[in-house]
């Protein structure tokens, strides 16, 4: 929405840094706040890197002026539209941070929160007119994914829900509007779901971390770019469809297939996830694969277009 002009992030890791990548592509006024000198070091570092490929993806200019940083979080947010906050993933946390913004915000400007998995009604329990609370949850990398899921809590406006969708739309994001929250929302459950059984598999010996990701990269993986689970298994009941999957796979249901409950992260498995990601690796930086993931997704967004269900 053209009306939400002036942005302020707070947190400027991973999250909060992809958040102003794709806020100064659509030409919005930024404030970052921070404390940390590193991190800000990486938003910056972050800014070169992308750059060329943000312009080239949505064939805008990014005005680097129109990112400041403020050492004191009134000012950060006294003049904001809309907040997006991304400190680090923990209740307590986020709860004091989100009233401190609430306290010195404009009575109207949105608080978003990109928590993953956190209930709404929970974050906005001490924020000052929590009406204009919502998640907006992204995916990384921000700048390039379009994908937001846009979940209530109880005390959320639907007027708000409405500004906050129609205001990511205009940032070329995907909404997800989700008007019943639940613990991960729903693209983390799936996720997690996937993590979880992952998890079991190396802990017990039976696959590397390079097989399981090739388990996916090369099979379910290609066809989740187009299809999601649903629409995907509809197809592997041949001509009859989801009917057929269902009576074929309905009874595998019943198997011990999965197990969910996640093992006890512990030393061994830990180190075994860590060494496995980095022979992965190939010694490449994290600079040099997130160009190469970055590169991989904007051709996928354009044979996503060719393709469009
Ligand atoms: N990493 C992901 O893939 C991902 C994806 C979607 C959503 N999220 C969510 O985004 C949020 C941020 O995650 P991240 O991965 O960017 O974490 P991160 O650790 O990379 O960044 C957190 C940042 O918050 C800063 N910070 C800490 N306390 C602060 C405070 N009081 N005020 C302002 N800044 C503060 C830290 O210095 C750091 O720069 C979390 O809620 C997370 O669940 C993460």
């Amino acid at each position: 929405m053209n009306k939400i002009k002036n942005i302020t992030v707070i947190g400027t890791g991973v999250i909060g840094t992809g958040w102003i990548l794709r806020f100064l592509a659509f030409n919005k006024k930024v404030t970052a706040y921070e404390p940390s000198v590193k991190q800000k070091n990486y938003l910056k570092k972050e800014l070169k890197r992308t750059k060329p490929s943000i312009e080239k993806l949505y064939n805008k200019k990014i005005n680097i002026n129109n990112l400041v940083f403020s050492s004191n979080i009134e000012d950060a947010v006294n003049k904001a539209d809309l907040i997006q906050e991304n400190v680090p993933e923990r209740l307590e946390l986020k709860k004091k941070v989100i009233n401190q913004l609430s306290q010195f915000a404009p009575k109207n400007c949105i608080i978003a929160s990109s928590s993953s998995g956190l209930l709404p009604s929970e974050l906005q329990s001490n924020c000052i007119n929590p009406k204009r609370f919502i998640i907006a949850h992204p995916f990384n990398p921000v700048y390039i994914l379009p994908l937001v899921e846009i979940v209530k809590g109880n005390k959320t406006s639907k007027i708000i829900m409405n500004e906050a969708n129609k205001f990511y739309k205009n940032l070329h994001m995907k909404t997800l509007i989700v008007n019943k929250e639940l613990p991960g929302f729903l693209s983390d459950r799936l996720q997690e779901a996937l993590w979880r059984e992952g998890l079991h598999i190396i802990n017990e010996g039976y696959a590397t971390t390079k097989d399981l990701d090739e388990a996916i990269t090369y099979g379910p993986g290609m066809r989740w770019a187009l299809m999601g689970t649903f629409l995907t298994f509809h197809l592997a009941g041949g001509e009859l469809g989801m009917k057929h999957m269902l009576d074929q796979f309905g009874p595998a249901l019943k198997l011990p297939w999965t197990k969910l409950k996640s093992p006890s992260l512990n030393k061994k498995l830990k180190d075994k996830i860590i060494t496995g990601t980095k022979k992965q690796s190939k010694n490449l930086s994290i600079n040099k694969l997130s160009n190469m993931r970055d590169n991989f997704l904007i051709d996928l967004l354009d044979l996503k277009k060719k393709y469009r269900l």
